[in-house]
C-alpha cells in the first residue's frame, strides 16, 4: 500500500504480524486485583505486583495490568519513584504513532530498565525518567501493543476517545489504586503523535475537573511533550528550514539547491490544502492536502528513508539502521523481548492478545479514515493554557519528522495572552553542568484562570526524534527541571 500520508509515522515491517487476535474471554482475575470505577460501570482496573526484578530491573516497585472498558483492555506499566515515592508527581508517557506501543519509550527510550542488545533482557538505564517521578506507561489506544479488543470491536480511530478512557483510568488510579497520589502533582508527557494524544488527554481532564468537582480530580500540572506532532501544516512548513539550512545544527544543508527549489515551489499548494482540513476536517479534504504535501514536499526526503531507502526522518544526520520505517534497531529487540513465554507468564497477558507487536498499522489507518491525523490539536493547547496547566514542547533539533522549525512556527503563531511576549524573546542557551545543552523560550503570564501559566519549548542539540534514546542524561536533566521547576531559566 502506497503512503499516501504525509506526516504519519511509518509503516513498520512487522506490521503484518500485529493482530491482537480478538477472542472473548473472562480475564484470570486471580492475579489480579480489581479496582471498579465509582463514576462509570464499564470501567475498572485490574493490576498486579511484579514481585521481582526479573523483567525489569526497576530499582523501585513495579506494577502491571489493564484498564477494562467494557470490550476494551489497555494495558500499563506502572513504576514507583526510584526517589521518594511518596512525594514525587505522577508522570504518564504515551508514545506516538498512531499505532506505536508505548514499551517503545520504556525499553528504548526512558523506561527504568532499557532493552539489551538482541533483545534478550533488558538493563538498568541510570538516566530512567522515573529517577525522581512516578512514571506509568500506557499502550494506547485499545489495539495497540499490550491492549486489546474483544472479536467485532472496531479500532478506535482519534485522539478524543481514548482521552475519555484514561480519564476514567487516572481517575481510579488515584483515586482508589494509589490514593496517595490524589493530591500529587500529575504531568502528561509523550512524544510524537503525543502531540494530539496529550493535548486531547488534557483537556479532557481540565473539561472533567470543571464538570464534576465533586467528583475524583485529577491534579494536571503540565503537559510536555517531545518532537510533537501538534500542528501538520506547520510540521510540513518545517521540512523546507530542516533540510536546506544548517539551522538544524548540522554543517552543510542536506539537500542540494535543486530540491530546495522544487520543495520551496510546492510549499503553497500543500499548505493550503492542509489548512482546508483545519478548517473543514473531513477526511476526503485531509486526505487530500495529505497526498498533495506528500508528493510536492515530504516525499522527497520520507520516501527515501526507511524500508524506502537508507535514509532516517528521526534523525537526519544518521542512516537507517533497521531497513524497516522505524529505522532503529530496537524496535525488534523489545517486540523480540516482550513475546518471550516467561514474559507473557509474569505479565499475565491474556490469550486475546496473541503476539505482541510494537506497532499496529491498523490504528494508523483508523486515525487516517477519520481525518485525525490532519488536524491541529492547537485548540486543545490553548484551553490548557487558559485553565492555568503549563505547557513545555521540548525538541531534538534533528528529526525531521517532527522538526524543531514546524514547532516554533506554529507555537510563535498561537494566538493567546502569552504570544507577543514568547515571539519578542531571544532564543536562550540551557545548560548542564556548564554545558550549553540547547535552547530555549519561556513566558510566564497570567491567564482566564487567574494563575501564572507557563508556555515553553526547548530542545536539545545532536538529538534527533527521540531525545532521551539520544541525549539520555540531557534528556533527564530537561524533565527534572521541567518537574520541578517548569523552567529553564
Ligand atoms: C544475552 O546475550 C548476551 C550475549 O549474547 C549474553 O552474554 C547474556 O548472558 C544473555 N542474557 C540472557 C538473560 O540470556
Ligand atoms: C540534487 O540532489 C538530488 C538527490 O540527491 C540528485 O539527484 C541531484 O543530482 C542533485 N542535483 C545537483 C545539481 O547536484
Ligand atoms: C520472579 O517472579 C516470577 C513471577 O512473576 C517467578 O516466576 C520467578 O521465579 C521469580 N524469580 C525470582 C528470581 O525470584
Ligand atoms: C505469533 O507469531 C509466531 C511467529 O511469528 C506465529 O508462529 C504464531 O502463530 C503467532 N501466534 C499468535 C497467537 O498469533
Amino acid at each position: 500500500m502506497k503512503l499516501t500520508l504525509a506526516f504519519l509515522l511509518p509503516a513498520v515491517a512487522f506490521a503484518a504480524r500485529l493482530s491482537q487476535i480478538p477472542f472473548q474471554e473472562t480475564p484470570e482475575v486471580e492475579a489480579f486485583q480489581i479496582y471498579q470505577s465509582e463514576y462509570s460501570e464499564h470501567h475498572s482496573i485490574r493490576i498486579k505486583q511484579q514481585q521481582n526484578n526479573s523483567l525489569c530491573d526497576a530499582h523501585s516497585k513495579q506494577y502491571t495490568g489493564w484498564l477494562d472498558v467494557g470490550s476494551k483492555h489497555l494495558f500499563f506499566w506502572y513504576f514507583e519513584s526510584q526517589n521518594s515515592p511518596s512525594e514525587d508527581p505522577l508522570v504518564l508517557w504515551l508514545t506516538g504513532g498512531p499505532g506505536g506501543s508505548s514499551m517503545i519509550g520504556m525499553l528504548q527510550e526512558n523506561g527504568p530498565c532499557l532493552i539489551n542488545e538482541g533483545g534478550n533482557g533488558t538493563h538498568y538505564n541510570q538516566y530512567g525518567w522515573s529517577k525522581n517521578a512516578n512514571l506509568l506507561f500506557i499502550d494506547s489506544p485499545a489495539g495497540v501493543g499490550f491492549s486489546y479488543l474483544d472479536e467485532g470491536i472496531p479500532l478506535p480511530g482519534d485522539s478524543f476517545t481514548t482521552a475519555q478512557d484514561l480519564h476514567h483510568f487516572l481517575q481510579i488510579f488515584v483515586g482508589t489504586v494509589f490514593p496517595s497520589l490524589a493530591d500529587r502533582d500529575f504531568h502528561i508527557t509523550g512524544e510524537s503523535y503525543g502531540g494530539h494524544y496529550c493535548p486531547a488527554l488534557g483537556a479532557q481532564i481540565v473539561a472533567q475537573n470543571t464538570l464534576y468537582p465533586k467528583r475524583q480530580q485529577v491534579n494536571l500540572r503540565s503537559i510536555f511533550v517531545g518532537n510533537a506532532y501538534v500542528s501538520p501544516v506547520d510540521t510540513a512548513f518545517g521540512y523546507w528550514e530542516t533540510l536546506c539550512t544548517t539551522n538544524p545544527g548540522v554543517s552543510e544543508p542536506i539537500f542540494n539547491k535543486t530540491r530546495c527549489d522544487i520543495m520551496a515551489s510546492n510549499l503553497p499548494r500543500c499548505l493550503d490544502l492542509a489548512r482546508l482540513c483545519y478548517a473543514h476536517p473531513d477526511p476526503a479534504i485531509c486526505a487530500a492536502g495529505s497526498t498533495v504535501c506528500w508528493d510536492g514536499v515530504i516525499s522527497y526526503y520520507d520516501g527515501e528513508s526507511g524500508s524506502g531507502g537508507s535514509r532516517n526522518r528521526f534523525d537526519i544526520t544518521t542512516p537507517c539502521k533497521s531497513g524497516d520505517d522505524l529505522c532503529y534497531l530496537e524496535a525488534a529487540w523489545v517486540e523480540s523481548y516482550l513475546n518471550q513465554p516467561h514474559v507473557f507468564d509474569a505479565l499475565h497477558v491474556p490469550k486475546a492478545v496473541g503476539n505482541y507487536s510494537i506497532y499496529n498499522m491498523n490504528v494508523e489507518f483508523a486515525f487516517e479514515l477519520t481525518g485525525d491525523l490532519g488536524i491541529s490539536l492547537q485548540p486543545q493547547v490553548l484551553y490548557l493554557l487558559e485553565n492555568g496547566v503549563d505547557v513545555l514542547f521540548y525538541q531534538g533539533n534533528l528529526d525531521l519528522a517532527c522538526n524543531t522549525a514546524g514547532t516554533m512556527k506554529w507555537a510563535e503563531s498561537m494566538a493567546w495572552t502569552g504570544q507577543p511576549a514568547f515571539v519578542a524573546q531571544a532564543r536562550k542557551a540551557w545548560e548542564l553542568e556548564g554545558r550549553e545543552v540547547g535552547w530555549y523560550k519561556e513566558v510566564k503570564v497570567e491567564t482566564g484562570s487567574g494563575r501564572e501559566t507557563t508556555f515553553a519549548v526547548s530542545t536539545v542539540d545532536g538529538a534527533g526524534h527521540m531525545v532521551p534514546y539520544d541525549k539520555p542524561e540531557e534528556a533527564l536533566a530537561l524533565v527534572d527541571r521541567w518537574i520541578g521547576k517548569r523552567s529553564f531559566a
